[in-house]
């Protein structure tokens, strides 16, 4: 664009031209078009549109280096007040100090009402302290202490831009005391330590070792580059699996080859189970195997759809976002290698079985027989819908 701009100054723009110019352009861009026109005109245009009167007059009187003339250096004080980024090593951090006994009062009056007193939060808004551990759960609690990497970051954050609404209202010294408090409220530092520029960066977060430099122009990028191979690429193909079990074709009638499978191993689920407890029940649904009932089994695989999205069963069935389900009937509730949740751990611990009675409550309402439970579902409403999946489960053996 600068070439043209030039080159248009230098032809020293007289108005008729420029205007003659600007005209064009403007019809040819603003007019409306008729259906599908060529565009490749107006579409060369755009990529190297001419000069609107303005340009061309500050062209002509900006300075010969070819910028627009506008605007000034800027004074240092004013790149001071824009430059307030803190750096993980803790440069950019002004002078001051702050303990958590002040920051406590400050972070009562500016923040508690969204944060919560102790930075634990106010229904929905981010809560800053707590939740350690939680990082590798479903469902992980991000805070200051069991996420953040750098103390220079909680610092540099509160000074930017909280209080929300009223971002950076507050002195250092206040920052500073904020920090310290909400380190304190994350159980890393004692109520009076003074926390100041020269040792707020020389705190590790609990997470720092879990960030790491993103290498991959240097790990990676050799992998993605290169010719890609477009044909007989592949020098061998293993089969490893039956689409039948990979469950890849969805399914309608069919009911016949269901019922086959059960018929064969019904007695496994008995001998698989641990306690004495649950060999009882195991061997009751057992005998529930032999008898399933074809069609209700048939039914049963119908309602499983609501289900498949998070449970798998049958030959080499994996956990997904649910446990698998074979051999479920009958069996410990939460006994497999799965990351169940808390209710469902209590459960499991006080020697509950997924016998009929008991699947068929939770599979009605998941959170209300099981409050607090992970599975996402809201539950089957009709008791022959119930009955037939836990038929169809039946029928698959651990
Ligand atoms: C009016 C409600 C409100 C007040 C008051 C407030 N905050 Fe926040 N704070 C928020 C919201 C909303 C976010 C999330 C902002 C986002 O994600 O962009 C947030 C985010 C934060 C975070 C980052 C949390 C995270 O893990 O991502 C910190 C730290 C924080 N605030 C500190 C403070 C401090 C310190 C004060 C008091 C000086 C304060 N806030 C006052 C609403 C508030
Ligand atoms: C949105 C995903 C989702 C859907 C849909 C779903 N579940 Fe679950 N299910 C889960 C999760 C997650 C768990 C683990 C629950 C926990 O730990 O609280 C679970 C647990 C279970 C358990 C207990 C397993 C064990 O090992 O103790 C059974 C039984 C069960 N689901 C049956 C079903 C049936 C039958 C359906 C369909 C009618 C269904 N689920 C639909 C996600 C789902």
């Amino acid at each position: 664009m600068s070439k043209s701009l030039k080159l248009f100054a230098s032809a020293a723009a007289p108005a008729t031209v420029v205007l003659v110019v600007a005209y064009n352009f403007a019809d040819r861009n603003v007019t409306p078009m008729p259906p599908l026109p060529d565009r490749s005109e107006a579409i060369a245009a755009y990529t190297a549109p001419p000069p609107s009167p303005l340009m061309a007059a500050v062209a002509t009187e900006g300075d010969p280096t070819g910028k627009f003339g506008l605007g000034r250096p800027a004074f240092p004080e004013e790149i001071a007040a824009w430059d307030i980024d803190v750096r993980p090593d803790g440069r950019g951090l002004p002078p001051g100090s702050g303990n958590a006994f002040d920051g406590e009062s400050v972070f009562e009056d500016n923040c508690a009402i969204c944060h919560g007193s102790f930075a634990e939060g106010v229904d929905n808004w981010p809560k800053l302290a707590g939740g350690e551990g939680s990082l590798a759960d479903e469902d992980p609690l991000k805070t200051v202490g069991s996420y953040w990497p750098y103390t220079s970051t909680v610092w540099d954050y509160v000074n930017r831009s909280m209080p929300f609404g009223n971002a950076q209202s507050l002195t250092a010294d206040e920052v500073y005391a904020i920090t310290a408090y909400i380190l304190y409220s994350n159980d890393l530092i004692e109520d009076d330590f003074e926390l100041n520029q020269d040792n707020l960066a020389s705190f590790e977060l609990p997470n720092a070792g879990g960030f790491i430099l993103d290498d991959r122009a240097e790990t990676e990028y050799s992998i993605w580059t290169g010719e890609p191979c477009m044909e007989n690429c592949k020098d061998n193909v293993e089969i490893t699996m039956r689409a039948r079990v990979l469950d890849v074709t969805p399914e309608e009638e069919g009911a016949d080859e269901t019922v086959e499978a059960p018929a064969e191993e019904p007695v496994e689920v008995a001998a698989a189970e641990p306690t004495e407890t649950t060999t009882e029940m195991a061997t009751t649904e057992a005998t529930t195997v032999v008898a399933a009932d074809p069609e209700l089994v048939a039914a049963g695989e119908k309602v499983f759809k609501k289900c498949k999205a998070c449970h798998k069963v049958g030959d080499g069935a994996k956990h997904g976002t649910g446990p698998h389900l074979n051999g479920i009937i009958g069996a410990a509730v939460g006994a497999k290698d799965f990351k169940y949740s808390k209710v469902l751990k209590g459960l499991a611990e006080s020697g509950a079985v997924w016998d009929e009675p008991t699947l068929a409550a939770f599979l009605e309402d998941p959170k209300g027989f099981a409050k607090g439970t992970r599975m996402s579902f809201k539950g089957l409403k009709k008791a022959e819908d119930i009955a037939a999946v836990s038929a169809y489960l039946s029928t698959f053996t651990e």
